[in-house]
């Protein structure tokens, strides 16, 4: 069986692609992105070029793929659902978003629900991953944590329940290799709701250096988040100042779907001590 992964340089679906090799030999990895060069994978994967946004580059990268991990970009997802049912796809794994909604005032889960839709009209077999804020967020970070070991942070006192990549690529990992989750819609967290603050303290702990929080204007966060279009930004912003010393919902899916907890932040920060520069002593 070949199962397809799209958007091979997105932190999930190499999570994937590592994850499918190891839990089956006999599974087929093919990883498909847009800028192949760009991509590092373990031998044996195969590697093919797919935009979404060009409908000429999907058909020979569906070819023979009886599964799909797909990331909900969503210029091209129905050319790219067409092309899967002529391929004969037989279930797609979508990454959406914690509260997908295609009625949503909040442009975030508004696009998500409406992928989920293009997705679930298609007929082809569905699950749905829904994560809130991914750990990989605080990537942001990396580059100061690095260059002088502070974080510019706007909002330090909000929560939120952040998710490894790695969770997100398992409970994907289950959807692809076992039955029963057809139609279901898994909503995913990391395991606990902390404030920026909190996460600042655990990434010094990992990297062994001492972190300092600048304040950060809205208009430079706004900057940092600038790759994003601007009704994304705003909404993402609405969120998370929303979380100021509040809570950020908890699920137990990932335990409940992989049978282990989910990764906490202190373990994605372990993980990731080489993007933000581990101490040398
Ligand atoms: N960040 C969060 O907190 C969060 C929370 C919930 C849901 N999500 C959703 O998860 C997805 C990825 O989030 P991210 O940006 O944080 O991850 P990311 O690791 O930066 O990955 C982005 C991925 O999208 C793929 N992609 C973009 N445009 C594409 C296109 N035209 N055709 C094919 N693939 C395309 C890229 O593929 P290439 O390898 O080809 O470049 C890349 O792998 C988004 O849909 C996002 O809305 C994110």
């Amino acid at each position: 069986m070949t199962i397809l992964v799209t958007g091979a340089r997105g932190h999930v679906a190499r999570s994937l692609v590592q994850q499918l090799l190891a839990a089956d030999p006999e599974v087929k990895v093919r990883a498909a992105g847009r800028v192949p060069e760009a991509v590092r994978l373990p031998v044996g994967v195969e590697l093919v070029r797919a935009d979404l946004a060009e409908p000429a580059t999907l058909g020979p990268a569906l070819t023979g793929a009886a599964k799909v991990f797909l990331y909900a970009e969503q210029r091209g997802l129905r050319g790219f659902v067409t092309e899967a049912q002529a391929a004969g796809v037989a279930h797609i794994v979508l990454l959406s978003a914690a509260g997908a909604d295609p009625a949503s005032e909040d442009a975030i889960t508004r696009a998500h629900g409406e992928a989920e839709q293009t997705v679930a009209r298609s007929g082809i077999p569905w699950t749905f991953l829904r994560p809130g804020g991914f750990a990989t967020n605080r990537l942001l970070w990396a580059d100061t944590v690095r260059t002088h070991g502070v974080v510019h942070e706007a909002f330090p006192d909000s929560h939120s329940s952040l998710i490894h990549e790695a969770d997100i690529a398992a409970v994907a990992l289950h959807a692809l290799t076992e039955p029963g989750h057809h139609g279901k819609a898994h909503t995913l967290t990391g395991p606990e709701s902390l404030t920026g603050r909190r996460h600042v303290e655990l990434l010094a702990e990992a990297i062994g250096r001492p972190l300092r929080i600048e304040p950060q204007s809205l208009d430079d966060y706004r900057r940092a988040l600038s790759r994003w279009p601007p009704e994304i930004v705003e909404a993402r912003i609405r969120r998370i100042a929303a979380l100021v010393d509040r809570p950020a919902p908890v699920t137990d899916t990932v335990r409940e779907v992989t049978g282990h907890p989910a990764r906490s932040f202190a373990t994605w920060a372990a993980d990731h001590t080489a993007d933000f520069g581990r101490s040398a002593a």
